[in-house]
């Protein structure tokens, strides 16, 4: 495995290869949900770059940018027991300089559920984004269903600027229990670790509810409510694969998100029905 630190070193990885390149952009601490994107990446193409880059674009005053945590020895392990051909692993001075062009999250999609919560998170999250494609050139670059609005945006973005790469859109990795898996889970106590489940059951609920020919949005959310007490909701929301939202569940078009701190940690949780 070729470890890149700077676009030089990414070049001179890469510029001799013919085939296709998967991409998977992480900001490390990496766990199963991570792994699983890289062994896609690896079935899918000849190549697999992985980037850890701790993105401080994307983290607003007072968010945890400094105790995000970092594990450079064992991130490296995972990637070369993974097969990966090339770790991206820049610097902030490498990835941003000052005073520069940037792009922003569209004005209500950026700035609805996660982004009214984490203003301008997503602006910082699409400036990256768009720079490591830029840097790696890939066939084909994963992205996890966990972030389904990070996802969305993304998306958006390779249409609306015309970029040549394919988005493949992973599902999300669970534990055993159904706690989808986060680099901030490391934060739970083992009783806020218990209070998390109340995220995915209220999701697996939903799901049953939709099983069972309950279609309203409402009323899904009022039972999904009810189990998440007594955390604290940010939001409870049903939307269609365009982020807007929804009165009534339309399957194959819609996804159910809940967000809500545990403890001092915010959790993010949906499922795409
Ligand atoms: P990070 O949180 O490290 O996540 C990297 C990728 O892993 C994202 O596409 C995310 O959706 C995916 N992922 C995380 N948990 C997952 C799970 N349980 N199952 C499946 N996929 C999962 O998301 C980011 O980094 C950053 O915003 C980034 C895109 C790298 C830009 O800085």
């Amino acid at each position: 495995m070729i470890i890149a630190r700077n676009a030089v070193e990414l070049r001179a990885a890469l510029d001799s290869n013919t085939g296709s390149i998967g991409f998977v952009p992480t900001m490390g601490a990496l766990h199963i949900g991570h792994r699983t994107l890289i062994e896609r990446a690896r079935k899918e193409n000849e190549r697999v770059v992985v980037s850890i880059f701790v993105n401080p674009t994307q983290f607003l005053a007072g968010e945890d940018l400094s105790k995000y945590p970092r594990r450079e020895e064992a991130d490296f392990k995972i990637c070369q027991l993974s097969g990966v051909d090339v770790l991206f692993y820049p610097e902030v001075s490498t990835m941003y300089t000052h005073d520069e062009v940037s792009i922003k999250a569209p004005d209500v999609r950026g700035y609805i559920l996660e982004g009214a919560i984490r203003p301008g998170h997503f602006d910082g999250v699409l400036n990256v984004v768009m720079k490591l494609l830029n840097l790696v050139h890939a066939t084909r670059v994963y992205f996890g269903k966990k972030d389904a609005q990070q996802l969305t945006l993304i998306s958006q973005m390779v249409q609306n600027f015309f970029m040549s790469v394919e988005i493949v859109a992973v599902d999300t990795v669970r534990e055993s229990d159904g706690l989808a898996l986060s680099s901030r889970n490391v934060y739970l106590s083992k009783e806020e670790r218990i209070e998390a489940l109340k995220l995915s059951a209220s999701l697996k609920r939903a799901s049953h509810l939709v099983i069972q020919g309950v279609r309203k949005s409402d009323e899904i959310t009022k039972v999904m409510l009810n189990i998440l007490e007594p955390l604290n909701v940010e939001y409870v929301t049903i939307v269609n694969r365009r982020f807007e939202a929804i009165d009534e569940v339309l399957i194959g078009d819609t996804i159910v998100l809940v967000a809500a701190r545990v403890g001092t940690t915010r959790l993010i949780d949906n499922v795409w029905m």
